[in-house]
């Protein structure tokens, strides 16, 4: 029996993704290179230091470590420059009504995510008294696809992996979902997230109890 739900943050609750990308292609842009919309996808659920190594890549850059990490401390500033003036108009569709059905039928809300913004985030968006517990790039050691943040959620919450289900927009994200034994929904296209139990583009007029009928 599902007894409790796991959010990621960044493209399920909201779309980070594109102050994420502003932010880093201000480093690109910085140093000299092109850094497009579509490279910024192989950023998605991806930790802040393998983003920039994935960047650099890219732009075929070499640079220490000291280096990297100013250039890492530089994007989130930038980046948090966004986040501040983010408003909860901005939470996805039908999130809060998910959000509030799951209260209602007394199901546990967790958030499993890589970022280290993500209490800001859910402040920002005044969101934070859904969460029974969160889980985030501060408390976990290892990134997705390995199922730490998602177990650490579940052991948080009391519940078995198999009591909850998991809501991920990253291939990554869906991987450890599954190798750490849970349902796990898809947020965002089949052709990426095609191995999860279901997949929808939002939470927009979907409820809890059809979730369930659909992973089932
Ligand atoms: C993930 C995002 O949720 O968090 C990634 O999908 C991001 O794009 C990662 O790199 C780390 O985020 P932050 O906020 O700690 O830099
Ligand atoms: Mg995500």
């Amino acid at each position: 029996m599902i007894k409790g739900c796991i959010f990621d943050l960044d493209g399920v609750i909201v779309d980070t993704a594109k102050y994420h990308y502003l932010a880093w292609k201000e480093l690109a842009d910085d140093l000299g290179f092109d850094f497009t919309k579509s490279d910024n996808e192989q950023l998605k659920g991806v930790s802040r230091m393998h983003s920039l190594d994935i960047l650099l890549k890219i732009g075929n850059k070499q640079f220490n470590e000291e280096t990297k990490l100013k250039f890492a401390e530089n994007k989130n500033k930038v980046y948090l420059e966004y986040i501040m003036k983010m408003t909860p108009g901005e939470i996805l569709p039908g999130v809060i009504d998910f959000l509030k059905e799951l209260k209602s039928k007394k199901i546990k809300i967790a958030l499993g995510s890589a970022s280290k913004n993500a209490m800001t985030i859910l402040t920002q968006l005044k969101l934070t008294d859904y969460f029974d517990t969160v889980i985030d790039g501060t408390n976990v050691n290892k990134a997705k696809p390995d199922p730490e943040v998602f177990l650490k959620g579940a052991q948080s919450l009391n519940l078995k992996p198999e009591e909850c289900i998991v809501f991920e927009d990253a291939k990554a994200g869906i991987e450890a979902a599954i190798k750490g034994g849970f349902k796990c929904v898809g947020i965002g296209s089949i052709d990426n997230l095609g191995k999860a139990n279901y997949t929808m583009q939002g939470f927009y007029g979907i409820t809890f109890g059809k979730i369930v009928e659909l992973i089932n």
